[in-house]
Order: C-alpha cells, then structure tokens, then sequence
C-alpha cells in the first residue's frame, strides 16, 4: 500500500509533463485580440506539496483572504519564504528525480473576465512563459495539464472552458520537481510565475507555427526567404516588394542583418485568419574553413554571458530592463550575448535583433550537481530523462527560431556528457541546419561544431590558437570560443587585454564572453545588497552569485569600462612627437562611416586645442595612417599629449552623437618633475623636529604637520583587502595570495623603529616592517628634505628573508582630517585601475569626493585606486610622485575594509586614509579563473620611490 497521494506523482516525474501544446515559434499577432493575466493575484504558500488538496481550483471558492503576489514574480522575493543561493551543489539530497517533502508549493488564483471584444468563435491558447519549476493548471475547474521547464513556454488550448466572465485561473507551483535536477544553475533559487501569463485568442484559419529562412549570398548580395508555415497564407515584405505564398522561396537584392548592421525588414505572414507581423534579418551563418563565418565573414565575439536579473524582482524582467541591457552592452563595444544558461525572456530577443547582438541561445538545463558523484546517474546521460530533454531543446528551437539574431544554439551548461545531450544535437541538426551548435562540456566536440571552453588561460589559449592543444581530429579543425572567461567578481577581471589580444592574433580563436553580465545582489536595507547567507540558507556559496560587470542596480562597474576599452572596434595607434596616427577598422561588417574622429592636445594633462580629423571610411580590416595637425606650442616643462577619439557622428538607436568608442593617448613630451632643492636642514626642538614647513615627532621621526595640515599614521603599508580575485577558489591552480598573505601575516605588519638620524640637510628614520612568526621582513627607510615650503619623502624598501609571495601593494598610507573631501589630480581616470586592469584608465586632469572615488562592490575589498598619478591634492595637501604613483582615499581603513562583508559594514570614522603607492598587485580573474599574469605580479624586491609633499595656499 502505498502512503503517497498519486495526484502529486508529476513532480518528481521525469516526463516534461502533460497536456501542454506542441511547441512554436513566439510572436505577438498585429489583430488577434490577447488578454495579459499579469497583475495582482491570489496566493496561499504551502510546505508541502499536498498539505492542500486542490478544491481551491474550483469554480466558486472564495480566495478572498488569500494574500497577493504580483505575476510575474517569485513568491521568495515578495515576502513569502527564502530565496536560496548555491552554485552548483543542489540544495536537496541528490537521489534523482526524488525531491524533498518539505517543497514550498504556492497555489496562485486569478479571475478575470473576457474584454467585450474577445470573439465568440475561434479557440484561445493560455501562455505561461516562464513558472519555476513545475505548475499545475485548471482553468473554471478543469485540470488542463503539468509542465516543467522553468524558461521556457508552455501553451494549453483553453477556448472550450472559457466564459465571457467569471473565468477561474488556478496554478500550483512547487519549488522543487525532476526538473530542478536540470536547472542547476548558478544562480538563485527562485520559485513562482516570473514571465507572463497571457490568453491568446485563436481565430479560425490563425498561424500556427512557422519557421522564418532568411539567408543571405555575400557574393550575389541577394538574400532569400521563404517561410514554411504550418497554416497556408501569403508573405509580404513591401519593402522589398515581396508577396509569395508560404512555403515559396524568393531572391531579391537586400541589406544583410549583422550584429554591427541589424538590418530588418517589416514583413507580413498573412493567414485568412490572422495577420502575423515579420522581423526578417538576412543572414547565413555557416561552419567554413574552420571557422564561424556570417555572411562570408569570420566573426569576433566580444561578449557577455548574461542571467537575467533585476536586484528586486529576480528574473522577472520588464521590457525596459531588457532594453537598459542591450543599450548598456551596445555602448560598450559588446556584440555578442550568451544566454546563460536558459533561454531569456523572448522580448530580449527581439531587442538584440533590433539593437544587433550576436546571440548564443542556451537551453534550460544544466545538471552540475551531479560532479560531486562522478557524474554518476547524471540526467543527460539516463534515457528515462532524455524526453525531457528533447522537450527543452524543441521548446528554445520553436519558440526563438525566427530571431536572426540568434546565431548558435547551445544544448546547456555543465551538464557533463552523456547520450542525451547527443540526442539533443541530433534533434537540432534535424530541425534547424541554418545555426551551428554548441556546447562547452562536449571536450572532444562530438556534438558541436565549435571547441568551446570555460577560463582556460592565457598559455592555454595561445596554444589553442596555434593548434597546439592537440585533441581529435574533429576538434582540430574547428573553431575555438571561450564561453566563459574573466571572472568579473568583485575588482576585476584582470588581464582582458592579454586575453584580447590573443583573440585578435589567432584567426581560430574567435573571441569569448566575460562571466557575467550583472551581479545577482539583492537590494535589501540590511545590507544595501544580499548575497548568498544573507537568508539563513544552511548550503550556500555567499557572494559568487556577484560577479558582473555591472552591480545590482545596473550601474557600470570598472569592469565594463575596462572591457569596453579593451574590445573597442576601432583600433587607434600612433607616434605622438611624429604627430601620426594608424587607424585601423577592427569591425567585422561595418565602415567607418558611422563613426567622427577628434584630436586634442593637452598641456599637463588640460585640453589646450582640439579639432576634427578628417579619416576615411574604411572598410573591415582597413587602416589608414592619419597626420596630426602642428602640435600648439610646448609649454616649458609641461608634458604633454595627444588624445584622439571615435565618437558617433550621428544619434544612433543605441548611443547619442559624441557617445565614444575608442580612444588612445599618444604622449609627447614628457614632464619634468618638481625640484627639491635642499636648502632647509631639520631642527631638532623638545618636542618635535622641523623641517622646512613640517613639524615631526622628536622620539619617533613620524610627521605631524606641513604647514597648517595635520598628518597621522604615515607609514609603509603592504595590506589590501583582498578582492575577490585575490582570494581566488579552491578549484583554480595558481597560488591563491589572499590566503597566503594572510596566512603571512601581511595584515598585521609590525613597524620597529630602528633610528631618527638628523643629518645636515635630511631627516632620516630607519625602520623594519615585518609580520609577527617570520624572519621575512622590509628595511625601509625614510629620507626626508625640504627647501624651505616643500618636503620631500623618499622611501627605500629592502626585502629581507625568503619572501615567496607578490606583495599586495608597496607604498605608505597617511591619515588627514575628515574635512579632506575633494579631490583633485593628474594622472589616470577618471575610474579605478589596477595593473592588469588599467586599459580604460585615461591620463588627464580630474575632480571627485572621497566618497565619489570608492567603487561599491557588493562585497567590499580593496577598490578605487588611481593609476598614473603625476599629483593629487586633498585636504590642503599637495602631492607629487617621482614616479608617478597609485592614488586611493577613503574613509575607513584597510582594516575595516578588510573586515566588512556588506557595503553597510563601511562608516565613515575621523580620517580620511590616503594610500600612495609605488606598486600593487595585479588582479587576475582568480575568483574562477587564471591569477594574474607574472608581468602584473609585484614582486618583493628593492624599490625606491619619493613624494614632495607641500600644503596647498589657495
Ligand atoms: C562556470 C559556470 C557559471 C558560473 C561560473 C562561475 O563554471 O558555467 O554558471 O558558475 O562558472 O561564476
């Protein structure tokens, strides 16, 4: 005898469900009236999938004290239960396709009446885009089917239970079914209706489903179309003076779509009983030479892997969001999105196919738990799971078939392999041979017609593109991605450029797409933003669901700028004194027709003159040398430089005139850097000693004072808050230095005081820096001098001991009182930089806050340095850095940095901390991926760097 109720059988049953309509293609009709059921509706959460019985579904129940969710939406994020974060580990027992009985199940009501002008013939069609992840559907009481598949849509014929009014809408949705077993994904665990819900009227002799081939000849500049539809009608495009009937193939001369020139054609599908409105991209994609091409043309991703995420309604994303996605990456030089890992809302794609985006879509399934057990009794490679499978894969293939936008279709992610996942191909190959496949967990790319990989490094990739990686024949001749690579968490990724310049110098290695787009954070007033922990979950991976190139709320990180800069379409290079420039088209597609060039010159880093430079359109690949005009005249000392920039000559759908798209720096004449001629010897007095302008501790040698400034805690500093990338995971090879400098004991550096010498014309304190327990240890002495307004410091650090380990950063850190707030200087900006990361960084004159200079990373960590550095002023202090310097203010210490988990943690205390450093590490892409690489390591070894430090009269 069995104790379970049969009537909850399907959820743990492994079939994608029953009832549901066969899968196709997703399009708004132009005149078949739709009912949207979005909008408030009733909700009672259970614990268990059958603590209720299903009477609510009734006609005639009264769910009037029910509480309300808005659809679409997750119940967890609208005050009802958890949401629950883990990367890859499953949150439940691994015993497929069992489930957990303790299964949050949220029964969802909504009455709604007909529109009057809803037809009285014809049938109707009730669509759920997106329910995680297995509903139960009764329409006026009638049970009309279960389905799984979280991303995905599913369609039921409804019209014989309607009624013009009084319609009853019940679903049951559990949190967990056999389907979670496929959506492991790294991501929240987030129950509910999130995409619509909408009724579809259905009149008689409508579309059904119909499959949109627009291919494009380069050679001929003709593209063809025809488009099989399951109900015979006729399609127009008037643009291009087409009427042929379904099913009908014609040639015409047309404008080809690309992701850089998304050019699209209003068409019509008409049916006697509908009228079907046709976004048509001509484009051929095709597997030639070894090598992705469109249109004839190998292509260069320059991507993003992208969840959907809004920091207070999950993935229930509106169509503005979608749009401030694509409009954010278009004006960022991306042109390619994966859709990690589940295929997006279908109104995402019709923007990229407005916007022009490249588009790998990915179906629903990733089994990534399954690692733990050796893959054993993994889903993808079990027959009883591969019906499911095939429903996932027709179910993304339908539905987004008509985008041209979409380019490849992608079976999943880390799913292992198995013979489901062939099955999956299979089906593909059979149903669409206008894409190419591609999946990263296939190694020996069986089934793909890509090698594809996740965060191999830089050697790697190299080798890759050399054809040194050996692998099978198959692998061999195909072309090379990386789906997934600089790991944006925290500060960083670091090291894209070297990544980018493999891309650009191996024909095989056809670029790759940044993880990820967006951080997962959660706005919440505890923490500004939660991550994973934040609710209590017992299994949890904290803040890796924050690892995007932009934060929660969509504000570009240092991250995007970097890669913006890193991926810019225009390559501009040239000989500042010669006063040349080298343009080189980097586009796959377009000319350079788009786009105006400007110079200007800057004298210690002002614009003194600026103009327009004249460059021709080039073609794809074509460069052009451009001659600067006469440089204006030098200003004695100064140095100066070029800027030349790309900018859109015109407004374009996604970016303003002026918006820019490349730029380089070209130095010219290098400044010189101010004289401190000793003049002034120190006085020693009971208390202090003097010097020039600057009062020192007599007993210590520490500054006090220059002039009217207050200065505290000047010293050599080593520590940051390790990032993210610094910490690195436990999984990648390279030394994980957070760890290590922490196991070290660089955070607690002990500072022994050795000498105060007074010599004729210096001052000099001789010091060891040195953690407690090691004999490693940093002679640094202090040297300081002044000709009578100004000092100047110099600093030499001599490594003592086996030191193993890169140094975190190597300068000295000052306090200044808390009135210090603007900020000025000369050097890079106007964001952060770090070695590695420092392509966007520009060398000008810039202004900011104290607080305006943190970058807020959801978990804080060292951020906000400024690279280059020639001088900063802050807090009536003057600055100057012989050499140039890194320059970061804030106000709370390392330490605290160090300590904070969430952006709340960080309050402002009675200083303002400055460090000035001659060094700091790189940051690599560690955090899930390689450290960085050696040339951006800062190595222990002897250095000596000096500041002349003055107090600013206004
Ligand atoms: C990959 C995975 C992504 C994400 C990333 C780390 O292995 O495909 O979904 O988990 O690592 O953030």
């Amino acid at each position: 005898m069995s104790f379970r109720t049969t009537a909850t059988d399907y959820v743990e049953d492994v079939s994608p469900g029953s009832g549901a309509l066969p899968p196709r293609a997703w399009y708004a009709s132009s005149d078949a009236t739709s009912l949207s059921l979005n909008g408030s509706w009733r909700f009672r959460l259970s614990a268990t999938v059958d603590a209720e019985d299903d009477s609510f579904a009734a006609e005639g129940y009264d769910a009037g004290d029910w509480a309300q969710v808005s659809v679409p939406g997750h119940w967890v994020l609208q005050g009802h239960g958890s949401p629950i974060y883990t990367n890859h580990l499953y949150p439940f027992p691994v015993d497929p396709p069992r489930v957990p009985t303790e299964n949050p199940t949220g029964d969802h009501v909504r009455t709604f009446d007909l529109p009057s002008e809803w037809p009285s013939d014809g049938g109707a069609v009730l669509r759920f885009d997106g329910v995680e992840s297995c509903a139960r559907v009764w329409l006026n009481g009638t049970d009309i089917g279960e389905f799984k598949g979280s991303r995905l849509p599913h369609e039921f014929a409804v019209g014989h239970l309607l009624k013009p009014s009084g319609n009853v809408l019940a679903v049951r949705v559990h949190q967990w079914s056999a389907g979670s077993y496929l959506e492991d994904q790294d991501q929240w665990w987030l129950p509910g209706i999130f995409r619509d819900v909408t009724l579809l009227h259905r009149p008689a002799g409508s579309a059904l489903d119909f499959f949109v081939h627009a291919s494009y000849d380069h050679l001929a500049g003709e593209g063809t179309l025809r488009v099989d539809s399951d109900v015979d009608g006729r399609v127009l495009v008037p643009a291009l003076d087409i009427d042929v009937a379904t099913g009908e193939p014609v040639t015409v001369p047309v404008r080809p779509w690309t992701a850089e020139t998304p050019r699209l054609y209003d068409g019509e599908l008409v049916t006697e009983g509908e009228r079907v409105p046709l976004r048509i991209g001509f484009r051929t994609v095709a597997l030639e030479d070894g090598l992705i091409k469109v249109n004839g043309r190998a292509i260069l991703f320059k991507g993003v892997n992208r969840h959907e995420w809004h920091p207070e309604k999950g993935r229930a994303l509106d169509l503005e969001t979608m749009r401030e996605d694509v409009l954010l990456m278009k004006r960022h030089n991306i042109n390619a999105v994966r859709t990690s890992h589940y295929p997006p809302h279908p109104a995402f794609l019709d923007l990229c196919d407005e916007y022009g985006l490249w588009v790998i879509d990915e179906c629903d399934l990733e089994t990534h738990g399954f690692t733990e057990q050796a893959w054993r009794d993994n889903p993808v490679d079990d027959d009883r799971w591969t019906p499911a499978l095939l429903d996932r894969t027709a179910r993304m293939v339908e539905r987004d078939k008509n985008h041209p936008s979409v380019v490849i279709w992608s079976l999943g992610n880390e799913a292992g392999t198995g013979r489901g996942l062939t099955a999956m191909a299979e089906w593909i190959r059979g149903r669409d041979t206008s894409r190419l496949i591609h999946y990263e967990g296939d190694i020996d790319c069986r089934d793909t017609d890509m090698y594809s990989r996740m965060y191999a490094d830089h050697a790697e990739v190299e080798s890759i593109g050399r054809g040194l990686d050996g692998g099978g024949l198959k692998r061999r001749e195909l072309p090379f991605i990386l789906c997934e690579f600089g790991h944006a968490m925290g500060n960083g990724p670091g090291g894209i450029a070297d990544y980018q310049h493999l891309f650009e110098s191996y024909d095989r290695v056809q670029g790759g797409f940044i993880w990820e787009w967006i951080d997962h954070g959660i706005k919440d007033e505890r923490y500004t933003f939660a991550y994973g922990g934040d609710f209590g979950e017992e299994l949890h991976d904290g803040n890796f669901v924050c690892d995007g190139l932009v934060f929660p709320d969509r504000t570009p990180s240092p991250g995007l700028v970097e890669y913006k800069k890193v991926i810019e379409p225009v390559r501009i290079e040239g000989d500042g004194p010669a006063g040349t420039v080298r343009v080189r088209n980097a586009y796959d597609f377009a000319d350079l027709s788009e786009l105006a060039f400007e110079w200007s010159y800057q004298v210690d880093g002002e614009t003194v003159e600026a103009g327009a430079l004249s460059v021709p359109a080039l073609a794809p690949g074509e460069s052009a040398e451009v001659k600067l005009p006469t440089p204006p005249a030098d200003g004695r000392g100064a140095e100066t430089q070029w800027t030349v920039r790309a900018v859109l000559a015109a407004d374009t759908a996604w970016g303003p005139r002026g918006h820019q798209i490349a730029w380089v720096q070209l130095p010219v004449i290098d400044g010189v850097l101010t004289r401190v001629v000793r003049s002034d010897g120190p006085v020693p007095g009971e208390q202090v000693i003097t010097l020039g302008p600057a009062a020192f501790d007599a007993r210590t040698g520490a500054l006090r004072t220059i002039g009217g400034v207050d200065v505290t805690g000047l010293r050599l500093d080593v520590w940051r808050a390790p990032t993210d990338n610094d910490n690195g995971a436990p999984w990648q090879p390279d030394a994980r230095y957070g760890l290590l400098w922490r196991k070290l004991g660089l955070h607690r550096m002990q500072h022994r005081l050795d000498a105060v010498e007074l010599g004729d014309d210096a001052l000099t304190v001789r010091t060891r820096v040195a953690p407690a327990a090691w004999e490693v240890g940093l002679r640094t002495v202090y040297r300081w001098t002044s000709d009578g307004t100004r000092l100047r410091l110099t600093v030499s650090v001599s490594p003592e001991g086996d030191w193993t380990l890169p140094l975190p950063r190597l300068g000295i850190r000052l306090g200044l009182a808390s009135s210090a707030d603007r900020v000025k200087w000369f050097g890079g900006g106007p964001g952060e930089g770090y070695p590695d990361t420092k392509s966007a960084s520009m060398v000008g004159r810039w202004e900011s806050t104290v607080d305006e200079l943190q970058t807020p990373y959801v978990r804080p960590q060292e951020n906000g340095a400024r690279a280059d550095v020639r001088w900063a002023e802050i807090g009536g202090l003057r600055v100057e850095g012989d050499p140039s310097f890194w320059f970061t203010a804030r106000r709370w210490t390392t330490e605290q940095l160090d300590a904070a988990e969430h952006l709340t943690d960080l309050a402002p205390g009675n200083t303002v901390w400055v460090n000035l450093d001659h060094g700091q590490q790189g940051i690599g892409s560690q955090s899930c991926g390689p450290g960085a690489l050696p040339q951006y390591q800062l190595r222990a070894s002897h250095a000596e760097f000096s500041f002349v430090l003055s107090e600013i009269h206004d």
